[in-house]
């Protein structure tokens, strides 16, 4: 087994095992799975396999995502957080100095979720709708470094908006997860990222766009950043 650490992205890494490559981040607690993921053990440490088919930021990474805006530290919110696959190894790179607030407003999937916060200290739980970001903005603590949404809903782009404005430091970086069923179907996938890359171009610049295709169908993953 062979471990390189991603050549620009903190905390990433490759794991070269079973004549494979898995991306993969380290585990910050030990042997504690989120939903069955492999665990590679080298010199003491322990990697977790960040599979691109579960997640739409490791199959962004692993179709050349350019920006990665986490490291030790970072403060995130997280909208649409559901059993907090991607949270868990977002929270791993950021570490203990780092938050992760994650709003969800589900709550079957709100329970499992918190199941998942009880040993990772930096993910914080909040039951609320990502509609109503003046409902949770007290729940925060100052503005975040990055705001990541996957919430799959007609009005992605307005949600993201709403909650820059109130959340999200000026300059700060932005990741939209785009499912275009989510707002019309009768529209090639294509004609409708447009309007919404349209749409956000208005708050946000737009530094890339990802069709995650093979690992999500009809997805495109947006990295952003807030006009000042
Ligand atoms: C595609 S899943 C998210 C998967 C997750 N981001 C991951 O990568 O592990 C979308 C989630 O967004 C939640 N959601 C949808 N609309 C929401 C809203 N307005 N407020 C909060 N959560 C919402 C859904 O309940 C669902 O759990």
């Amino acid at each position: 087994m062979k471990i390189e650490k991603h050549a620009v992205f903190e905390g990433v890494y490759w794991v070269f095992a079973e004549g494979k490559k898995f991306l993969a981040t380290k585990s910050t607690i030990k042997n504690f799975k989120i939903h069955g993921e492999q665990l590679f053990e080298s010199k003491g440490e322990q990697f977790r396999a960040w599979d691109p088919y579960t997640s739409k930021l490791a199959a962004a990474i692993v179709k050349g995502l350019k920006t990665f805006p986490f490291k030790k530290g970072t403060r995130v919110l997280y909208l649409g957080s559901a059993s907090g696959v991607t949270p868990s190894f977002i929270s791993d790179v950021i570490g203990t100095e780092g938050l992760i607030y994650c709003v969800e407003f589900a709550p079957r999937v709100m329970r499992e979720f918190l199941m998942k916060c009880e040993r990772r200290e930096n993910m914080l739980p909040i039951m609320g709708d990502a509609r109503r970001p003046d409902t949770y903005e007290e729940t925060i603590e100052g503005k975040s470094d990055v705001l990541y949404e996957d919430v799959a809903q007609p009005d992605q782009a307005e949600i993201l908006v709403k909650n820059a404005e109130k959340l999200l430091k000026p300059g700060g970086s932005a990741f939209l997860a785009i499912k275009s069923q989510s707002i019309d179907v009768t529209k090639p996938p294509r004609q409708v990222f447009a309007q919404v890359l349209a749409k956000l171009e208005e708050k946000f610049n737009v530094l890339q766009a990802i069709e995650l295709e093979p690992f999500d169908k009809d997805h495109l993953f947006a990295a952003l950043t807030l006009k000042k």
